[in-house]
C-alpha cells in the first residue's frame, strides 16, 4: 500500500443493503438484531479493508442503540464510512436504514454503531494504515468526535485493567 496517500472520508464510503426475509426473524417475528450487526459488521469490515488494502478485524462496537423494529420485506440499508484514523486503527461510523421493499416510503433511521478496526498482516499483527484526511466541516466534526470516543475507549480500558491489577 501507498501509506503516502491519504484519502477522504468520502472516499471510503460503502453502502450494502439487504432484504429481511423469514429467515432473518426471531420468536417474536421482528428481525433479529444480531442479522442487522452482522450486517453492520459486514459493511464497517469492508470499509475498512478498502481503507487499509487489506485485512482488518473488528476490535470493538460501540453501543448499539435500536431505535425503531425491523420487519420482514425491509430492505436494510447500512452506510459506512472512515471517521477517524490511528497508527494502525479506523473507527468507522454506521448508520442503518430501512425503506419498504413495495413503498416509494422516505427511509427509518433504525440503528447507529461505531466500530473500531484494525488492520492486520498474515500474522494478525497490527500494520500501518494511510492517513485520513477529513475535507468538509461534517468530515471535521465526525473526526473530532471519533477522536473523544477514542480517548473514552482507551480510559474506560485502561481503568479496567487497573482495577483488575489493583483487585
Ligand atoms: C484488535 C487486535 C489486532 C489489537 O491487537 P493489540 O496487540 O492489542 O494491538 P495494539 O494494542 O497495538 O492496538 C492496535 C490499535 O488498536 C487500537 N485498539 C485496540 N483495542 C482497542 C479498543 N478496545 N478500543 C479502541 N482502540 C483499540 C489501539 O489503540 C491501536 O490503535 P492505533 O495503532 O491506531 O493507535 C487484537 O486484539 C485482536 O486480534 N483481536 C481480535 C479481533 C477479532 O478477531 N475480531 C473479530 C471477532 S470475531
Amino acid at each position: 500500500m501507498d501509506e503516502s496517500r491519504t484519502a477522504a472520508p468520502s472516499d471510503t464510503r460503502v453502502t450494502l443493503a439487504h432484504i429481511m426475509s423469514a429467515h432473518d426473524t426471531n420468536l417474536l417475528g421482528t428481525v433479529h438484531g444480531g442479522n442487522i450487526m452482522k450486517l453492520v459488521d459486514d459493511a464497517a469490515g469492508t470499509v475498512a479493508a478498502r481503507y487499509s488494502g487489506g485485512a482488518a478485524v473488528t476490535a470493538s462496537m460501540d453501543e448499539m442503540l435500536f431505535l425503531s423494529p425491523v420487519r420482514v420485506g425491509d430492505v436494510v440499508t447500512v452506510h459506512a464510512q472512515v471517521n477517524w484514523a490511528g497508527r494502525t486503527s479506523m473507527e468507522v461510523g454506521t448508520r442503518v436504514e430501512t425503506t419498504r421493499w413495495d413503498e416509494l416510503s422516505a427511509p427509518v433511521h433504525v440503528a447507529s454503531a461505531y466500530l473500531v478496526m484494525v488492520a492486520v498482516d498474515v500474522e494478525g499483527k497490527p500494520r500501518a494504515v494511510r492517513a485520513l484526511d477529513p475535507e468538509t466541516d461534517e468530515d471535521q466534526r465526525r473526526h473530532r468526535e471519533a477522536q473523544i470516543r477514542r480517548e473514552h475507549r482507551l480510559a474506560r480500558r485502561a481503568a479496567i485493567k487497573e482495577s483488575r491489577l489493583a483487585g
